[in-house]
């Protein structure tokens, strides 16, 4: 592997290989002294074209944390602002000696296009590109539901039997709202599909992408439908992508509290869902929108715990990315 482009790239062995990894990766987190010596003299470049936070954030943790120089070049008040294209933004890195790039970019491909241009010669990581892909979430969201709910459920009762292996088979995950504009919609329905899991888009028909009759998805038009047909083990709310819907909104739904009526998690319906189902949000969250903050607060929710994972999983791309033909942990 020598880029990180998309979930639907990753075969089962890889997937797992990433999971498996970062598991490593935090267990070295415990301990007194995090830091790695691994990237020791590699430059990871963060080349953010769009506004972020806690990707970012993650990223830069991740790098540091296994000895690399980062560099953090933001678009915004860089020479990108004054029209340079990201050819030249990318001869530039080469000639910097970047050793893995990590891109945001507000146009779906443009990581792809990175890969594949040759202008550069380091690794990609697509840290989101447009409404397309955004694997390092999925791989965060499948590291924090195999630790939640994969071999937890043994014994009598339990309700999921077959979830014992080291994907995540025999799980049912409910993904709900707005799935037209999420790129971790799209990145989740790819990797949850390879590691065996069920997938539910819970979603209005006005948020839901063409062509969806081609996904390997169950699709439910309301929350209440979808919790009374399914045991679901983990259900992740999507934010509301109002900067990307024309209008902010307002052609794609009635009104922001018609949305939450239909399609907001909130304490009833969280006591709906299995004893053992997890809640979760890549953030950053609408509150009272999609997730009111007793659902977003309860001991149910591993949204926070959903941010430290991502720099294990992060560590880990990095690292079999950069570290992996030297061999050596
Ligand atoms: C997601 C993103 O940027 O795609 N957030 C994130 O990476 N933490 C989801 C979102 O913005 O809704």
């Amino acid at each position: 592997m020598k880029h990180l482009l998309s979930t639907s790239d990753l075969s089962r062995e890889d997937a797992i290989r990433i999971l498996d990894t970062a598991e490593q990766m935090a267990a070295t987190q415990e301990r007194e002294i995090r830091k790695l010596p691994t990237l020791r003299g590699k430059t990871v470049v963060n080349l953010f074209f769009e506004d972020s936070t806690r990707t970012r954030i993650s990223f830069e943790a991740a790098a540091k944390r296994l000895s690399a120089d980062v560099i953090n070049f933001s678009a915004k008040g860089s020479s990108v602002s004054k029209g340079e294209s990201l050819k030249d933004t990318a001869l530039t890195l080469q000639a910097m000696g970047a050793d893995a790039v990590v891109i945001r970019h507000w146009a779906s491909g443009a990581a792809e296009r990175l890969a594949g241009s040759g202008w550069m010669h380091g690794a990609v990581l697509n840290a989101g590109d447009g409404t397309h892909q955004h694997p390092t979430q999925a791989l965060l969201d499948a590291y924090t539901m195999r630790k939640h709910l994969i071999g937890a459920a043994e014994g009598p009762g339990a309700h999921v039997e077959t979830a014992t292996g080291n994907d995540l088979a025999g799980l049912t995950i409910g993904l709900v709202g707005d799935v037209l504009h999420s790129r971790v919609a799209r990145s989740n329905v790819a990797l949850l599909n390879t590691l065996g899991a069920k997938v539910v888009l819970i979603s209005p028909p006005t948020l839901v992408p063409v062509g969806i009759e081609t996904w390997p998805v169950d699709v439910v038009h309301g929350l209440d439908a979808a919790l009374d047909k399914y045991d679901l083990d983990a259900i992740m709310m999507l934010r509301v992508q109002r900067e990307r819907m024309s209008g902010g909104g307002n052609s794609f739904f009635p009104s922001p509290q018609e949305y939450t009526r239909l399609f907001g998690l909130d304490g009833d319906r969280m006591r709906r869902l299995p004893d053992h189902a997890i809640v979760m949000h890549p953030g950053p969250m609408n509150r009272g929108l999609e997730i009111t903050a007793e659902a977003a607060d309860s001991p149910r929710s591993v949204i926070v715990e959903q941010v430290s994972n991502g720099v294990a999983v992060r560590m880990a791309s990095l690292y079999l990315l950069l570290a992996g033909e030297e061999g050596g942990a």
